[in-house]
This record gives structure tokens, C-alpha cells and sequence, in this order.
């Protein structure tokens, strides 16, 4: 008996032994792999721009005039657009913060809509110091129909914003662009979609869900999901308020506020004009798939910010969305578009998503497999069912060999004399998994630890037919393991191809 117990201690004493020098030896290769972990945001950015220039600190970044504002030729500008975000008085206080990523309230016209005044009248402030939109009151709902058994009544408010901000008969306004307090608008692209479009015409412009369900059975691929947001062009606006609220007694057992919308769209026989830059985001987890292999198409919005992962690891949802304002004012219309080019005597493939991340994988992959979004998300019911998308998908892999190594945005500058900017992208805290069966080739979670892209920011890139651009390694990983890239438009005879 008492040997036995003598045995057992002696095995759980080596157990434990055992267990101390795995832990100790854990920690002593995290340590060599990252003897001081310095948080991305207080790092140097020492960019070397070819043989003379080097950039040295945010001193070099440029406030450009990328902000789409200043048209000449009577082009649609930011002012010309009305903003109405449909919000509650019990969210604002938190969501207001990400209202506050994206408005811009020396240029921007706009308002919230709020259910009820806020408490301690602070909806009655000095408009020119606001942050946000001045708050409005909706008028009040309660004698429309409302008999959605799963929904809520102030989906009729919501829908009456576009018909109330009509009736404010404000000047020279062409767009009505509704949102949620949850959607985050990269204006210079909002107008970018716009200004292609005559605002004296009737249109309807949004995006529908990633979600297949929600298209197909509870909404409608017809319809512009509110929370990615949609625009009503100003001769279609007016149309609508006088119709409707009779239009929306008609339709008292639809859900949402959206709906009551399209609804009135289609007893005006006005169809979507489909964007596929607006994302309503119906998916849980992580953004990335749909940021790296973004459509060809300018970034407008994003949405569900609560229910999305932060960005950018590390940091929270605010502070993450707010990383994106950088590359964003240096060249607004090339965020998050993708670029594909190979490192053909290493087996890598890259892929660029310029102002948010670049991925290095261990072989050579084809463009049409690296323009689907990777799923890093859960559908909106909440599985992984592939075949729950209204858009292609390409599963991720679990194997860490298949898994690129993968590189986020940290700082991006812009060189004045030479117009160029050169955006700097390191691992995840973490770092990259290495894979074993890569240690006699050239792994890129081993040798490359920040890729920089050097790029020309282009206001006009979407007055163009829309294609990618081509992307070039142009320096292998040095010492430090920088692999340097540049992004710009495809020479005559380029392409992405092996
Ligand atoms: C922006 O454009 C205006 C007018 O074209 C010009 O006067 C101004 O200097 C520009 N600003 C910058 C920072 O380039
Ligand atoms: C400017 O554009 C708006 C919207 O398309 C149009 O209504 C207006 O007539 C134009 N003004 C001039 C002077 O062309
Ligand atoms: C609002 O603030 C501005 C700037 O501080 C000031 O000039 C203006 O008089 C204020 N207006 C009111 C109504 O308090
Ligand atoms: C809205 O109107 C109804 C009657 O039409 C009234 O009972 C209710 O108090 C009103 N609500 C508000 C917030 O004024
Ligand atoms: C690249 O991959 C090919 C095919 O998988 C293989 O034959 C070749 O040896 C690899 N080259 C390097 C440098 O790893």
C-alpha cells in the first residue's frame, strides 16, 4: 500500500518536474523570438524610400486634399450629401464613438434620430462644438401599424427618417445617405459611388447581406440593408416622402425599417442599384476574409461593430476602426484593395490589402482562389455552413503550413516630394506560426518580420474601369527581415500570374 503510494508520488513529482521545464522552456523561445515586445503603436517608423529618402516620423504624413471634397465642374462633393443615422437614446452614449471615427463635422451635414430626448437635455448643445451630428427628435410613430410579432415598432421611425429630413427642405442637397449608429462610413468613397450617378434621377443604391438566408428567405436581394447603409438620390426622396407614410400602413408586418423602405421602392418600380462596396456585415467573428479580398470596388462602409471582432488585433473596436483613418486620408480610394504577386524562387505567394493587412503564403496560389474572401467568420446563424453566403467563400484552413503568415498595418506615411506612400504592416503580437515541414525553405513567419508597401495614392483610381493592381516584391527580406513591395497599376502585359 504505502509503496504504491510512494510510486504514485514519485510519478507525480516527475510529472510536475516535467511540466516546469516545458513551461520554463516555452517561455525561454518566446523570449528569444521576442526579447522586448514593443506595442505597434509606439514603434519607429523607419522607412528607407529608395537610396536617399528615409522617412523618419508622423512629420512626413500628409493632410492631403484625398478627401473627394473639393469637385470642381459641379461634381457631386460631400456636400451635397445629408447624412440621417437612425440611433436610440438609450445606445447613444455608447455607439456614438463610432460615429465619431468617421464625421467630419466642418464639411458634413447630417443628423441622429433619436427615439427620446437624451437625460439631462444634452441633445440641446452648442451645434459648433458637436462631434457628432446634430440630434433630432422623430416625431412620433404610435398611431402607424406595427404587427411583426418578432420585431420592434421603431423600425417604422427609423424608415420615416428619410421622409422627415425631406421635409426639413434643406438646400442643395442630391443624396440622402441613411445609416445606423453602428456603421462606420468611409465618406470619400461614399461620394466616389455617388458622383458617378445622377442625383436628378431616381436611385436607390446600397448592397444586400452576406448572409444567403436573409436575402433569400426573411428579406430580399432586392433590398439595401440599412446597417451598411444606402443611398436615395435627392429627385427619388422626394418622391417617397409624399407616399410614404400611406406606403408604410400597408406594410405593418414587416420586420425591420429597411424593409418598409424597399417596400415603397418597389411600388415605385425603383430597383437596387447594387454597390458592392456597402457591408451590412452580417457575419460573426473576424472581418478579415472580406478585407483581404475585397471586391473590386471602393470601400464604403462597414456595420454590426459590436458584433464583428476588433480589426486590428490588440487593440478594441474603436481604437481598431480608428487605425483605418491613416491610410484612409492618404489614399482613400486603395483601402483594403487587394493586390497578388508571387515570389516565384520562394514559393510565396503575397496579397496585399492595401491599409490593412498583406499575407505571405508558403506556395504559389492563383488569383482566382486568392480574390475569395477567406471565411474567418461565423454566418450570421451563427455556423459554419459554406453554403450560408451570397457570395463566394474559401474555407481556412487549420493547418499552419496552409495559413499565411500574416502582417497588420501599423503606420503609414507619405513622402511629399515624391508623392508615394509607404505603409509598414508587422505580426500579430503572437507572431506567425512556423511550419515544420517548410524548415529547410524559406518560411516567411521565420524571415520576414514587416513588409513594407510602397504605393502612389490615386483620387481618380475609380473614375477608371475597375481592375486591381499589380503588386512587385522589390526587396527581399533584409537582416531585419523587411520584405519590401510595391503596389500600383499593372504595366502593359502585367498580371498576376506564376
Ligand atoms: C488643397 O487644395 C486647395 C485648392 O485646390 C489648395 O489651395 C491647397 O493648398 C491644397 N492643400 C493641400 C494640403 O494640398
Ligand atoms: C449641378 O448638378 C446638379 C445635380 O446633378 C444639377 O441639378 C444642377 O442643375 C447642376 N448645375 C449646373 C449649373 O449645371
Ligand atoms: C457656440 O460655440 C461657438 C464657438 O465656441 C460660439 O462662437 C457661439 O457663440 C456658441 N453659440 C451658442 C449659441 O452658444
Ligand atoms: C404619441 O402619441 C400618442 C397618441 O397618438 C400619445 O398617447 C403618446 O403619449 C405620444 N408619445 C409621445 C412620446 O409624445
Ligand atoms: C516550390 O514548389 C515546387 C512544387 O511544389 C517544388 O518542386 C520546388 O522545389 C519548390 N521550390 C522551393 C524553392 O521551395
Amino acid at each position: 500500500m504505502t509503496a504504491l503510494i510512494k510510486i504514485k508520488l514519485f510519478f507525480s513529482n516527475k510529472l510536475s518536474i516535467f511540466l516546469i521545464l516545458v513551461i520554463f522552456f516555452v517561455y525561454l523561445i518566446l523570449f528569444i523570438r521576442f526579447p522586448f515586445y514593443i506595442p505597434a503603436a509606439v514603434q519607429p517608423v523607419k522607412i528607407s524610400y529608395g537610396p536617399e529618402i528615409v522617412l523618419k516620423s508622423d512629420k512626413n504624413i500628409w493632410v492631403g486634399n484625398d478627401t473627394a471634397d473639393s469637385q470642381p465642374n459641379n461634381k457631386t462633393s460631400i456636400r451635397h450629401i445629408v447624412f440621417g443615422i437612425g440611433a436610440s437614446s438609450d445606445m447613444w452614449h455608447r455607439r456614438k464613438s463610432y460615429i465619431e471615427l468617421w464625421w467630419r463635422p466642418d464639411v458634413m451635414r447630417g443628423f441622429v434620430w433619436l427615439d427620446k430626448p437624451l437625460a439631462g437635455g444634452k441633445d440641446h448643445q452648442n451645434d459648433s462644438l458637436l462631434t457628432h451630428p446634430p440630434i433630432k427628435i422623430s416625431s412620433n410613430t404610435s398611431h402607424f401599424n406595427y404587427a411583426h410579432s418578432g420585431g420592434h415598432r421603431s423600425a417604422i421611425r427609423i424608415s420615416r427618417i428619410l421622409s422627415e429630413m425631406v421635409n426639413l427642405g434643406l438646400p442643395d442637397v442630391r443624396w440622402y445617405v441613411m445609416g445606423d449608429d453602428d456603421t462606420f462610413f468611409v465618406t470619400e468613397n461614399l461620394v466616389r459611388a455617388l458622383a458617378k450617378l445622377d442625383p436628378d434621377q431616381f436611385y436607390y443604391v446600397g448592397s444586400s447581406s452576406e448572409s444567403h438566408d436573409q436575402n433569400i428567405r426573411l428579406f430580399s436581394y432586392n433590398m439595401a440593408y440599412g446597417g451598411g447603409g444606402f443611398a436615395i438620390s435627392h429627385a427619388l426622396a422626394k418622391a417617397v416622402a409624399k407616399m410614404q407614410d400611406g406606403c408604410i400602413q400597408r406594410y405593418p408586418k414587416l420586420y425591420g425599417s429597411d424593409d418598409r423602405i424597399h417596400a415603397c421602392m418597389a411600388e415605385l418600380g425603383v430597383p437596387l442599384t447594387k454597390h458592392a462596396g456597402f457591408h451590412q456585415c452580417d457575419v460573426v467573428g473576424s472581418l478579415f476574409g472580406l478585407l483581404t479580398s475585397h471586391p473590386v470596388t471602393p470601400l464604403v462602409s462597414l456595420h454590426h461593430l459590436d458584433v464583428v471582432s476588433p480589426i486590428f488585433p490588440g487593440l478594441n473596436r474603436v481604437q481598431a476602426l480608428g487605425r483605418l483613418a491613416l491610410p484612409t486620408r492618404l489614399d482613400s480610394a486603395a483601402l483594403a484593395q487587394q493586390s497578388i504577386c508571387y515570389d516565384t524562387a520562394r514559393n510565396w505567394t503575397v496579397s496585399v490589402s492595401w491599409g490593412y493587412a498583406v499575407q505571405v503564403f508558403r506556395a504559389l496560389k492563383p488569383a482566382r482562389e486568392m480574390e475569395i474572401p477567406v471565411r474567418s467568420f461565423k454566418n450570421w446563424y451563427k455556423n459554419y455552413d459554406p453554403k450560408g453566403y451570397s457570395f463566394n467563400t474559401r474555407p481556412l484552413s487549420e493547418d499552419r503550413c496552409e495559413a499565411p503568415a500574416v502582417y497588420y498595418l501599423t503606420k503609414a506615411v507619405l513622402d511629399e516630394k515624391l508623392r508615394r506612400t509607404a505603409s509598414e504592416y508587422l505580426p500579430h503580437p503572437i507572431g506567425n506560426l512556423r511550419c515544420d515541414t517548410w524548415k529547410k525553405q524559406d518560411d516567411p513567419a521565420v524571415m520576414v518580420q514587416r513588409v513594407e508597401v510602397h504605393k502612389t495614392p490615386d483620387p481618380n483610381f475609380w473614375s477608371k474601369s475597375p481592375r486591381r493592381n499589380c503588386c512587385r516584391i522589390i526587396e527581399s527580406p533584409d537582416k531585419r527581415g523587411t520584405l519590401g513591395i510595391d503596389v500600383g497599376p499593372c504595366t502593359e502585359d502585367e498580371f498576376a500570374g506564376f
